[in-house]
């Protein structure tokens, strides 16, 4: 019997949405569009079903992890500036109990000191920061290894 797929919830958070354009010596050329494609491929191909969402609001990502509790398995989640102080998202991520990945494309430890610290993080199993968007990608395969407990 073939088990039914794993489902993961992919969050972009606040200003995401201009990856491509904004900074791009930090966050990289490619359009969040083509981040995204490049998700949908990799989870074909790992046969992981998933949902994206962009939002520039708080209580939107809240909200979409509350609609999506009952379906999802695991979340992958750029928090994008409230990675750094949003205590409303962290205890939205805990609240849903499912894993949660923290995917940031930039090194944030190697940038200003505010960056370095991530109040996601405890609430996450782990973090891939620095490695663009593959970081994405990356956190697809983990989760797998995550939900068969062989991480
Ligand atoms: C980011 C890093 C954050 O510090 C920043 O506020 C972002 C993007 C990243 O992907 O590198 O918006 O999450």
């Amino acid at each position: 019997m073939t088990s039914p797929p794993l489902k993961v919830l992919v969050l972009h958070g606040p200003n995401l949405n201009l990856t491509g354009f904004r900074e791009p010596d930090l966050y990289g050329k490619k359009p969040l569009a083509e981040i995204d494609e490049e998700i949908q491929q990799t989870a074909a191909e790992l046969g992981i079903e998933v949902r994206i969402l962009q939002s520039n609001h708080e209580g939107v990502l809240i909200d979409a992890l509350q609609e999506n509790r009952s379906w999802a398995d695991g979340v992958v989640i750029n928090p994008g500036g409230l990675t750094h102080y949003s205590i409303a998202l962290r205890d939205g991520l805990a609240a849903v109990r499912l894993p949660v990945i923290e995917v940031h494309l930039s090194n944030v430890y190697a940038r200003e000191e505010f960056r370095s610290k991530s109040v996601i993080a405890p609430v996450a199993v782990g973090q891939i920061a620095g490695l663009g968007s593959s970081g994405y990608s990356l956190a697809l395969r983990a989760m797998i290894r995550i939900q068969e407990n062989i991480l």
